[in-house]
């Protein structure tokens, strides 16, 4: 991490001269201090790093420093972490790939008895011990790093304990957000996955997108993969003259077509080759076709999609925004554990609003602070430069890639008081016939009578929150109007009293995550669906078999 040099005062793309920001009084703004990486930059250096990882199922006694010594005959491991799934599990990433051949060529292939093992020989792999060699560590134990967000019991307690709203915030996000391990952990995955697809596309990549890279993720949020074939199909830059070759291929009758055909095989592939896999269910017809699995042992249930760069760009652009301004990632995973808790959004697609439109509703309403906290779509566009052209489908994707390009004028209002007029802002919002512009940064008519129409930034003729109903809008508006009157309530600071017990009252943040917010409210829960979907029954079926095991 570098410092950024002295500021200059720099145009901002609405016209006016901005400043850059400095650390505000009474806000923690240490990341305006520190130049982020471009999404790109930090995606590849990711990608390269998860090319040479493996994962090992280890015994729940494993010795790190036993395990690292054997490894070490192989080349020197630049990083190790273990974690606790549906058992033990190291992420060891060797400095150099070439360790990985080493590894392969001395593993062993699984003895059976009653079964053939299936030879495709991938990076999960098992520690194994042959004759009086043992795998443990006596009293020394490893650390587990956690991989789901804690229960919500637990994290109420904690917020409950805290001395303020703002100090519940923070620690809310330091609860919930990614870990490096864990986003380590979803590149080792997607490059598990790729080697899979690498099998028909030697140079294709898969490259996690949505919210385990665009800044926003949550511990135990599902993994977006992106299956990039582009690099694997590209034409010779050069245009050939004279004689050239061709290739010979079958032809369909789309786009759309295509990648159902590459997703329809991949996903037989990790069927029947991917060890680790389960559950997979090819959702082809839809509106974007994908394939949906379970990574067992990381736990990750896998949305695979493949010719899907608009998304990738929106990704990049989440990202440029959560590290613009450190409150944004704070209001966004408050915003959202509120909005889940409450059943305003869903782990499954409805008439409910997806945590992308509600993202989407957070970032414009940080760009209508005065000051702005964040800069409108335009504006990233207008400080890009030459390298950051980009045009998906025609439609003009460009935002600046260098994070030091974003110079905002100081705004030093306290994520407490950001999350009360987010609340006021959408309680009073003119939904009926306004609609959100991230482009413009700007509130405009809307072009349609759908209840929520918030443009895609990317694609300008299309709303994100089609599927939205007025139910729905209705029930997310009433929320609003309810959480901020509570947070206005003497109930929005610490009771003088904590009652005997151990346990504290819940009040402040940790109160507007009670289901009593939402009866106050008015709105009703929405009904259990009847029957979870496979990877969930798979994911609670892995899960109860654990719990057994572990118990036993
Ligand atoms: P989680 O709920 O934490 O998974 O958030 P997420 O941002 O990853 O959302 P989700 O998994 O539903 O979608 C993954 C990505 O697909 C998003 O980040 C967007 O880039 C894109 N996406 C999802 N829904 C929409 C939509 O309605 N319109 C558009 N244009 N893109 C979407
Ligand atoms: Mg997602």
């Amino acid at each position: 991490r570098r410092l950024i040099p002295p500021s200059q005062p720099c145009r901002a793309a609405g016209g006016t001269v901005a400043t850059r920001p400095e650390a505000a009084k009474g806000v923690q703004r240490p990341d305006l201090q520190v130049v982020r990486k471009s999404f790109h930059a930090l995606q590849e250096e990711r990608r390269e790093r998860a090319e040479r990882s493996v994962l090992i199922s280890c015994s729940p006694k494993v010795s790190e420093k036993k395990l690292l010594k054997f490894l070490s005959q192989h080349g020197n491991v630049s990083n190790c972490f273990f974690y606790q799934s549906y058992g033990v599990y190291a992420v060891v990433e060797f400095a150099s790939k070439n360790s990985i051949v080493g590894l392969h060529e001395s593993t062993s292939l699984p003895s059976m008895h009653h079964e053939v093992s299936v030879p495709f020989k991938s990076r999960l792999l098992t520690l194994k011990t042959n004759g009086s060699a043992d795998q443990s560590g006596g009293s020394n134990s490893v650390e587990f790093h956690p991989q789901v967000a804690m229960p919500i019991n637990e994290l109420l307690q904690q917020l409950s304990a805290e001395e303020s709203v703002d100090q519940q915030l923070s620690r809310l996000t330091s609860a919930l957000q990614l870990t490096e391990e864990n986003v380590s952990l979803r590149f080792l995955v997607c490059s598990l996955v790729k080697d899979v697809a690498a099998a028909f596309f030697p140079k294709c990549t898969v490259h996690p997108f949505g919210s385990s890279v665009n800044g926003f993720g949550k511990l135990g949020c599902d993994l977006d993969m992106f299956l990039d074939l582009d690099a694997a199909s590209g034409n010779p830059k050069r245009k050939p003259s004279g004689f050239y070759l061709e290739y010979q291929m079958k032809r369909e009758a789309s786009e759309r077509a295509v990648t159902q055909s590459v997703l329809s095989v991949v996903a037989e592939s990790v069927e029947q080759f991917s060890p680790g896999c389960v559950g997979i269910q090819k959702i082809l017809n839809a509106r974007c076709p994908l394939v949906r699995f379970s990574h067992q042992p990381s736990g990750f249930q896998c949305d695979l999609t493949a010719n899907n760069r608009v998304a990738m760009k929106s990704s990049e652009l989440l990202y440029v925004f959560s590290s613009v301004d450190e409150r944004v990632r704070g209001l966004v995973l408050a915003v959202r554990y509120w909005a889940r808790v409450h059943g305003v959004t869903s782990s499954v697609a409805g008439a409910w609003i997806s945590n992308f439109s509600l993202t989407a509703l957070i970032l414009f309403f940080l760009q209508t602070r005065g000051p702005p906290i964040l800069p409108t779509v335009d504006q990233l566009r207008d400080l890009a430069d030459q390298s950051d052209q980009c045009c998906v489908e025609g439609n003009d994707c460009t935002i600046v890639s260098d994070l030091s390009r974003i110079r905002l004028q100081t705004n030093t209002e306290s994520l407490e008081r950001l999350l009360q007029e987010f609340f006021e802002f959408y309680a009073a919002f003119p939904f009926n016939h306004m609609s959100i512009n991230l482009r413009k940064g700007k509130e405009q008519n809307k072009p349609e009578s759908t209840p929520l129409h918030i443009q895609n930034p990317f694609e300008a003729t299309l709303n994100v929150s089609k599927n939205v109903n007025a139910a729905q809008l209705d029930r997310f508006v009433a929320l609003c109007r309810e959480s901020a009157w509570f947070l206005q309530q003497e109930a929005g600071s610490k009771p003088a009293t904590v009652p005997t017990g151990g346990s504290a009252q819940a009040w402040g943040l940790a109160a507007l995550f009670l289901p009593s917010l939402a009866q106050a409210a008015g709105v009703k829960g929405r009904r259990k669906k009847k029957r979870e979907p496979a990877s969930e029954r798979v994911k609670s079926l892995l899960q109860s078999i654990s719990t057994s095991h572990s118990s036993q």
